[in-house]
């Protein structure tokens, strides 16, 4: 990959273009069939030490928030290590508790995100283990902590982050899968894990060929003043990044919910102009997620769905190929960043370099 725009338009759309290739890269040279598991080479953290870890904190801001929000699911449900993710830039300035049986993980595209590195600064002042999940080799985040991975989705131009997101919730499954087998993850389900990220290169490019659909739903929805986002458990990080997605590249408001919580509140807000895309996987909250939708539809809001298989209830469904459930989310929200693309496009937006925002936000 290069800064070579190759026939695109735009970075997003090149770097859109560029997973398969970038999922196909954090994999190389790191799976063991024999064993079930995967090597991470620059972890710095012997099995002794994975085993005596009791909880994970993931820090990071904006869509690596996101990812990482994935990675502490796909961390509890894969090495059963309670783990939760929350901005860098939050708990820097909450004076937490460090505590010496905590595994942190910083996430980070740039590797030089200010409010990331000071949180990693302030965390290894007080002792603490801290482990980097960075794109850029050699940034100041990866320097700074005690050990990693690097997450090789190639340089990311954009300043939307679409391709380095993929990969960093690959790199998390790769992490979760490491400890897992480490702790109580069977041979079995290891097996599982490593055929499921197996396909998902070839699934990613299943679903970047219904761009022209997706582009015609972008153009359906591109009129909206607001788009509701939800999600359940797994789907409920994809709606927020989704939601992220679509509004820093095409300036809609939009706002993530767990669908859960729509009756508590968000319900009140669903009317005909207020579209909602709702992420719908074959998992074990399936007729859930469905009931959600009916209330939705009772209410004549228009939605979108983003599942395994059309839903009635939906006014439209963009339908992705499914993985295992834990790996579902790699390639939910993939669909829609095309949708965030051409939405942004058909408005005439900066789509590279959206108003008010960096790359890489250096600066507190
Ligand atoms: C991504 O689309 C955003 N522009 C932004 O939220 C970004 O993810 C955030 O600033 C963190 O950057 P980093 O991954 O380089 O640390």
């Amino acid at each position: 990959e290069s800064y070579d725009m190759g026939g695109h338009d735009t970075y997003m759309h090149k770097e859109i273009a560029e997973q398969a290739e970038a999922v196909d890269r954090v994999l190389r040279g790191r799976i063991d069939d024999k064993f079930a598991t995967v090597h991470l080479g620059g972890l710095n953290l012997d099995p002794r030490e994975a085993r005596s870890v009791r909880r994970i904190k993931i820090l990071g801001c904006g869509t690596s928030y996101h990812a990482g929000q994935i990675g502490a699911q796909l961390i509890e449900e894969l090495a059963r290590i309670p783990a939760d993710a929350e901005p860098a830039s939050e708990f820097r300035y909450r004076n937490p508790v460090v505590d010496p049986d905590t595994l942190y993980v910083a996430v980070s595209q740039s590797g030089e995100t200010y409010d990331v590195l000071a949180a990693v600064q302030e965390l290894k002042r007080k002792g603490a283990r801290v482990l980097g999940v960075v794109n850029v080799v050699g940034s100041a985040i990866a320097r700074e902590a005690d050990g990693g991975t690097y997450v090789h989705a190639g340089p990311e131009v954009c300043v939307v982050s679409t391709k380095c997101f993929t990969n960093t919730v690959v790199a998390f499954a790769l992490l979760a899968l490491h400890l897992g087998r480490i702790r109580d993850l069977s041979v079995a389900d290891g097996r599982r894990i490593i055929e499921g990220l197996r396909r998902l290169p070839g699934q990613i490019d299943e679903i970047l060929k219904a761009e022209p659909e997706i582009k015609r739903l972008a153009l359906h929805f591109a009129d909206a003043k607001s788009m509701l986002f939800i999600g359940r458990v797994r789907g409920y990080p994809v709606a927020r990044e989704a939601s992220l997605k679509l509004k820093e590249v095409s300036y809609i408001h939009a706002e993530a919910y767990p669908a859960s919580e729509l009756k508590h509140g968000p319900l009140a807000l669903v009317e005909p102009a207020m579209p909602t895309v709702a992420i719908v996987p074959d998992d074990e909250l399936l007729e859930k997620n469905r009931a959600a939708l009916e209330e939705i539809k009772a209410r004549s809001g228009r939605i979108l769905a983003v599942a395994h298989q059309e839903q009635e209830k939906a006014d439209h469904t963009i339908i992705v190929p499914k993985n295992e459930d834990e790996l579902d989310p790699i390639l939910m929200g993939i669909p829609l960043q095309l949708f965030a693309y051409h939405t942004a496009l058909a408005l005439g937006r900066d789509i590279d370099k959206p108003r008010n925002l960096a790359k890489s936000v250096t600066v507190e």
